[in-house]
């Protein structure tokens, strides 16, 4: 069976890496029909807006969508609806998909690249379910306004319950995959549309009785985050508290390069996308580390594609290169340090094609 697979290579560093990426998936045995288009600011240059019908179009014909990333600075003074971000947003949009799950995996090599002490860290596996098409991302009303010749920016965070249900049946359904407890993040004593968030995923626990719960305040979970990070298993939570946490989460995985990321709808398609942005300060210098872009395509053979034991090898391949001493810039310890080679993007895919 052939997967259809839309490629969005992007910005920055996102068109850098996909190349690589490509022919990871390539020395695999999997038959894949690949098609690719433009979304963000080579979609605004191209064609004049960052989400041009036909990326949409074929996305929505597409079993998954393997995405770089969008964004850079030559696009930031647009307007807030014809940025780079916009496309993305409205990729998301498009294809309904909510359901952004996010892992902070440490591999054991990188526990001295972490933040954090390594036996913080040690063994770390959380899985982050952030909500990804609604709350105040999308709320209206928004915008920024002249009263009274003083300016006045607003936004709306707003969820409906069936908008909460469906996050929470996806994250008790996973951790009831893993280790059985699920932490919903919200901010109740403060926000009533997080106040019916708790509620509502306290009604749907009656439906998995069997997975323990408990809600976290999302300045405390943010604290606990780094002071104890190991006491997690699941953590749900909406769109731009999901957004923070799992930036926090990455780093204390050892990087950023690292975090790969799905956004999954009820049809099971998805986008696939590392956690990173575009970078623009370091792109085209051949520094970036295509490992998160890289472990996305292996979330894709998982989750969308069904391809688990290509999936298994790919990830197995990323702890062996791990494991061998090679790390690009960002995950490299300290210089000199024994063992350690430090290589660009392209030696680090070619090393994952070795390893495969
Ligand atoms: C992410 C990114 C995006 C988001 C930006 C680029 C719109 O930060 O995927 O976490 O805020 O969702
Ligand atoms: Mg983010």
């Amino acid at each position: 069976m052939t997967h259809r697979i839309l490629v969005i290579p992007g910005d920055g560093i996102g068109a850098e890496v996909m190349p690589h990426v490509l022919r990871v998936l390539g020395a695999l045995d999997v038959a894949l029909s690949i098609e690719e288009a433009d979304l963000g600011g080579v979609a605004i240059d191209g064609h004049g807006t960052p989400l041009p019908p036909q990326t949409l179009t074929a996305a929505q014909a597409s079993d998954a969508v393997l995405l770089g990333a969008v964004g850079g600075p030559r696009w930031d003074a647009l307007p807030m609806d014809q940025r780079p971000e916009k496309g993305l947003l409205g990729l998301r949009a498009g294809l309904d998909a909510f359901a952004n799950l996010r892992p902070a995996l440490l591999f054991a090599p990188l526990a001295d690249a972490s933040s954090l002490r390594p036996e913080l860290v040690a063994g770390l596996d959380i899985l982050i379910v952030r909500e990804l098409t609604g709350g105040i991302y999308f709320g209206e009303p928004r915008g920024v306004e002249n009263a009274s010749g003083r300016r006045r920016g607003f936004n709306t965070d707003v969820y409906t319950e069936d908008e909460i249900e469906r996050i929470a049946r996806v994250a008790f359904d996973l951790a009831g995959k893993r280790n059985g407890r699920l932490t919903s993040v919200d901010k109740a004593n403060v926000l009533e549309v997080t106040q019916l968030w708790r509620t509502v995923v306290t009604e749907v626990h009656a439906d998995f009785p069997h997975i323990e719960l408990d809600h976290l305040y999302v300045d405390n979970a943010a604290m606990q985050l780094v002071r104890a990070p190991k006491q997690f298993d699941v953590m749900v939570t909406g769109n731009l508290f999901g957004d923070i946490l799992s930036d926090a989460a990455a780093m204390l995985t050892g990087s950023l390069g690292m975090l790969p990321s799905a956004s999954l709808n009820a049809r099971g398609q998805g986008i696939y996308e590392p956690v990173h942005g575009s970078a623009p300060d370091i792109a085209g210098r051949d520094v970036a580390n295509p490992l998160a872009t890289i472990l996305s395509a292996a979330m894709m053979l998982r989750y969308s594609l069904g391809e688990v034991e290509a999936a298994d090898r790919v990830e197995s391949a990323v702890d062996r290169v791990l494991e061998e001493g090679i790390r690009t810039a960002d995950i490299v310890p300290v210089e000199d340090a024994d063992g350690v080679r430090k290589v660009g993007t392209q030696a680090m895919a070619e090393a994952v094609i070795g390893a495969l």
